[in-house]
């Protein structure tokens, strides 16, 4: 069956977390445990935040997709608007498309790319990355930034959620985590600083620096991003 948010705003916190539910039942043995840590991480408070930033139509790019959690959360949230996830893991992947057939939700696609080399080839209404960036060298992260500026549409949003270098301590179960969960990954984390020079660097502009706070200690950070028009 077609899962789509609906438009009554008294109906949308309840609507959020059956979606969430449905998209969590979508998978599969400890894939479902994974997709129900991460709706914990990157919460549905964090996730209204993310999507109120982002277009209602065009393409937006989910950067670093995974397991399409985000992608699917996102497609139902914005029936209008085309979401691309992109990933290295093919694997991933092929279990977004599985929970998307299951989830009847057709406006969302995966392709494999290694966004360390990857330069996008069509206008772009919009795009995320939630906790992607710093599995990427920083000069692949930097080109990739580049490009994604030269391909958005004047007036769209690149949201930038990722980890803080401070507090230390807060970086280190950060850090702790990512090594159990890819182990072959090296990760080059940014300040909040470093985030701001760089994306003005490229070009973005006004630049919003959120910080997300939660009670598990991750620094979570969010640069909302407008190419100017
Ligand atoms: C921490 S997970 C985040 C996944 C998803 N954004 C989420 O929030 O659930 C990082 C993702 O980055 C992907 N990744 C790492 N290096 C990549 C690369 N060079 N190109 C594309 N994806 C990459 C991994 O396969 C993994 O799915």
């Amino acid at each position: 069956m077609k899962f789509t948010i609906t438009e009554n705003a008294h109906d949308n916190q309840n609507s959020k977390r059956q979606l969430r539910a449905r998209i969590i039942a979508s998978y599969g043995g400890i894939i479902r445990l994974y997709a129900f840590v991460r709706f914990k991480i990157i919460h549905l408070r964090f996730l209204e935040e993310i999507e109120q930033y982002l277009p209602n139509t065009g393409t937006i790019l989910d950067l670093g997709c995974g397991f399409g959690l985000f992608s699917l959360y996102m497609a139902a949230c914005k029936p209008h608007a085309h979401i691309i996830g992109l990933d290295i893991n093919a694997r991933r992947l092929q279990i977004a498309r599985a929970s998307a057939r299951q989830l009847g939700i057709n406006n969302a696609s995966f392709v494999q790319q290694d966004l360390r080399w990857w330069r996008p080839d069509q206008t772009i209404s919009g795009a995320y990355a939630l906790d992607i960036f710093h599995h990427l060298p920083i000069e692949n992260g930097n080109r990739l930034l580049n490009d994604l500026f030269a391909r958005l549409e004047p007036g769209g949003r690149f949201l930038l959620k990722d980890i803080d270098t401070l507090p230390r301590p807060m970086l280190w179960f950060t850090y702790l985590l990512d090594a159990l969960m890819s182990p072959r990954d090296n990760f080059n984390y940014r300040s909040a600083g470093a985030w701001q020079r760089q994306l003005a660097a490229v070009g973005f502009a006004p630049i919003y620096l959120h910080y997300l706070w939660d009670i598990l200690p991750y620094p979570h950070i969010l640069l909302i991003c407008d190419k100017p028009r």
